[in-house]
């Protein structure tokens, strides 16, 4: 059956239909990425919707410049499939925030085009086509800019420290207002041919923000603002789909901007700080006590042996993974190991912190990754009622997410964070190289309790090690 040319207008019930159809599967894609067991399958459904809205897309008759179209298709496939080939598990933080980049800059690039469009239409462009058009470019710019700054500090290309310069807020905020009065100008402007020089001038300028935005936040806060320009992003395709009369765009650009504020929301929650602070705090950047070659305090070392002996011996044992176990790429010896200790009838379990490593779900992926039964998963909520029943918490490349000063002590950068309790356990053995502090760069007093004892090594190495040691008992 050939559908008639006129199906291929973009106001025809047949593209709405098929648009309809396309973020359907982007929302039941989304829904079931919330769950590890189906978040494989809803990516593949949310990929097939977007098939079908690039598709639709793309056939309608207004598209022209087939040829430049397929030609940046392919490039952007090749590189899209050999990075996501390539980038280890730890660097997926930097990759999400340089695709969120690009998704930013598309925005503001569309919204260009969209205005150079309207200027050789006759200049005369409608205030609900205007002001869309101007959002886009502005957060898109901002997004395309901050993101790069991201990716860069993650990737070690720049420092990863807080840049900045005194006043730099102050700066900001005059940016921030020329670029609002350079938007007014444009719109009250808008039905007689606005000024292509000061569209320009306001993208630039909104260029500008989003480098000394990200510039002062520390590399380690960068998880959050990319998931904050992952928001922006979505806003600035949403209004590109406003501009654009685009339904699909709309409702895909703000999918993306309500996850990612959620997530945003999400992710400073669970580290107990406000999103002002994550944004304008330069936070992770001082050392305290040990961590700052303060005063030493006696810890008790163990090895691979004792370890086993205490583990083997024990009903329970609560695993607490983290950046470390990440670094390392612990997760399948880690599961060799409790598959060991279920073999000597130890019950075993993993607790996830939410934000434990550098990425949400960074723990779920991971374990994931090493066939860890889901139901062996617990969430911090419900594994801290069982951790003074629990023989013993092994604590593998974590240190911030189990810091008792989150709830004893005030003053502490990390105060009312939510952690994994397992000070509470009746034995702790934290597996970790050195006394080095983790994110928060603040000493651990865990590692000083009488009930914990160290284990130096690499966290691969240790876990592989005491499975060695559990066989031979
Ligand atoms: P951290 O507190 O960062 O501690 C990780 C520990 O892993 C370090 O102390 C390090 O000690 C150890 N380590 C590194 N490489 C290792 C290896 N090869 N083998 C064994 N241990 C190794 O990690 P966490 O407890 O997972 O906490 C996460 C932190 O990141 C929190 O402060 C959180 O707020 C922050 N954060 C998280 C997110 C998300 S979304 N997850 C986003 C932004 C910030 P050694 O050097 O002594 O080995």
């Amino acid at each position: 059956m050939t559908l008639p040319a006129a199906a291929f207008s973009p106001s025809s019930d047949f593209v709405t239909a098929c648009y309809i159809v396309a973020f359907s599967l982007f929302i039941i894609g989304v829904r079931q990425g919330t769950h590890p067991t189906t978040a494989r399958r809803g990516n593949l459904i949310a990929a097939g919707g977007m098939a079908i809205a690039v598709a639709i897309t793309l056939s309608l008759d207004v598209i022209g410049n087939g040829v430049l179209i397929l030609i940046g298709i392919l490039i952007g496939a090749l590189v899209g499939a050999v990075a996501s080939r390539r980038v280890q598990m730890t660097q997926m933080p930097q990759m999400v925030a340089l695709y969120n980049g690009v998704g930013g800059g598309a925005a503001a690039l569309i919204a260009w085009a969209e205005f150079r469009h309207q200027l050789a239409l006759g200049g005369d462009i409608p205030l609900d086509v205007m002001i869309p058009i101007l959002f886009s470019a502005v957060i898109g710019s901002v997004s395309f800019w901050g993101s790069n700054i991201a990716f860069a500090k993650l990737q070690e290309l720049i420092s990863g420290r807080p840049i900045g310069f005194p006043g730099q807020h102050i700066v900001n905020a005059v940016l921030l207002a020329a670029i609002l009065a350079g938007c007014v100008v444009l719109s009250a402007n808008h039905d007689s041919s606005p000024s292509q020089g000061l569209f320009i001038a306001v993208l630039i300028a909104a260029a500008i923000l989003g480098n000394l935005f990200v510039l002062p936040i520390g590399g380690a806060d960068m998880p959050v603002v990319i998931s904050l320009l992952n928001a922006f992003t979505g806003l600035a395709a949403a209004a590109a789909g406003f501009a654009l009369d685009n339904v699909v765009l709309i409702v895909a650009g703000t999918l993306v901007g309500s996850s990612g504020t959620i997530l945003t929301i999400a992710m400073s929650r669970a580290m107990n700080r406000s999103i002002g602070n994550l944004l304008f705090s330069g936070f992770g950047a001082v050392a305290t006590g040990a961590a700052a070659g303060g005063e030493e305090r006696p810890v008790t070392s163990i090895g691979a042996q004792d370890a086993a002996i205490k583990l083997a011996y024990a009903d329970s044992v609560v695993f607490v993974p983290g950046y470390g176990m990440a670094v390392a790429q612990a997760q399948h010896a880690v599961k060799e190991l409790a598959n060991e200790l279920e073999k000597h009838g130890v019950r075993v379990a993993f607790a996830i912190h939410p934000v434990a490593g550098r990425m949400p779900g960074h723990m779920n992926v991971l374990l994931a990754e090493a066939d860890v039964p889901y139901e062996q998963l617990k969430e911090m909520d419900e594994i801290n009622p069982e951790m003074p029943q629990t023989d013993v918490a092994v604590v593998i490349g974590a240190n911030d997410v189990t810091n008792p000063a989150a709830k004893n002590d005030p003053s502490s950068p990390i105060a009312g964070m939510p952690i994994i309790e397992v000070n509470e356990a009746r034995e702790v053995i934290v597996i970790k190289r050195s006394l080095s502090p983790g994110f928060a760069g603040i000493d651990n007093d865990l590692f000083y309790e009488p009930n914990t004892s160290m284990l130096f090594s690499d966290a691969k190495q240790a876990a592989a090690d005491i499975a060695w040691e559990v066989q031979e008992l």
